[in-house]
């Protein structure tokens, strides 16, 4: 599949959870897990990120002083995104949204419109838009999609063993629990940095695509 390199990144609780009763997305990790969040960011030509997550998050998706900053790429199935939502007052790269179902979805003023599949966007995004490196913060349900197409090339995990979160509808780095991908997807570790202080683990990994 012609698509860029894509990276994910999300922080999990002790019981492997991305989300809580309070839906905190952010701010229940440490200010260093934050700091990584941005760090990670660095070098993508195009972040992305579901449509529960930006709404949860109210995500702008910008990173500082930096000349070119990325696409900034928002997945929905009907393409509701809110008009008055902080993505498009706050200034950063040009805001792309792929609605998968609605074949004609509303024009959002801002943003350029995309309808298709997921796998259809990402070789878009590769051939038209010239991304080499992708982004994707999230959510669960996205990134799921992605496990399941085999895109995710880098997969970067917070530990963050200090939380419990509970939750029959808690959702995982996978989502909520559904089919079985098609198959596993393994991954290599590549970087494990123990934070004892912080109660974390910052760990990196890399897709194993030889074991197939
Ligand atoms: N701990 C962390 O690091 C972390 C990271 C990210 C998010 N979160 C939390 O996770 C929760 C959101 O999780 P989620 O699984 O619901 O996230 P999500 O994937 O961000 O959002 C789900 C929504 O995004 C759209 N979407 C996602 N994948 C799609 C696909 N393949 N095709 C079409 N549309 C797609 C749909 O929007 P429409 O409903 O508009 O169709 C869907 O309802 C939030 O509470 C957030 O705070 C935590």
């Amino acid at each position: 599949m012609l698509r860029p390199w894509i990276s994910t990144n999300l922080a999990i609780s002790a019981d492997g959870k991305i989300t809580s009763v309070e839906k905190r997305a952010s701010g229940w990790t440490s200010k260093a897990d934050h700091q990584r969040l941005l760090d990670l960011r660095r070098g993508a030509g195009a972040l992305m990120v579901g449509h529960g997550t930006l709404k949860a998050d109210r995500m702008t998706l910008t990173v500082d002083g930096q000349e070119n900053p990325p696409l900034r790429c928002i997945v929905t199935r009907d393409g509701g995104v809110e008009s008055d939502h902080p993505v498009f007052s706050k200034a950063g790269g040009p805001i792309h949204i792929l609605s998968t179902r609605s074949n004609t979805p509303a024009p959002v003023r801002g943003a350029v419109m995309h309808h298709g599949n997921l796998e259809s966007f990402l070789r878009t995004l590769r051939t038209e838009q010239r991304v080499e490196r992708l982004h994707c913060e999230g959510g669960g349900m996205l990134i799921r999609e992605l496990a399941r197409l085999d895109a995710i090339d880098e997969f970067h995990l917070t530990l963050a063993g200090h939380t419990l979160f509970g939750g029959r509808l808690a959702k995982s780095p996978t989502g909520l629990p559904e089919d079985w991908l098609p198959a596993s997807r393994e991954f290599e570790l590549r970087s494990f940095e123990p934070h004892m202080e912080l109660g974390e683990c910052f760990l990196s990994y890399i897709r194993r695509r030889n074991a197939q």
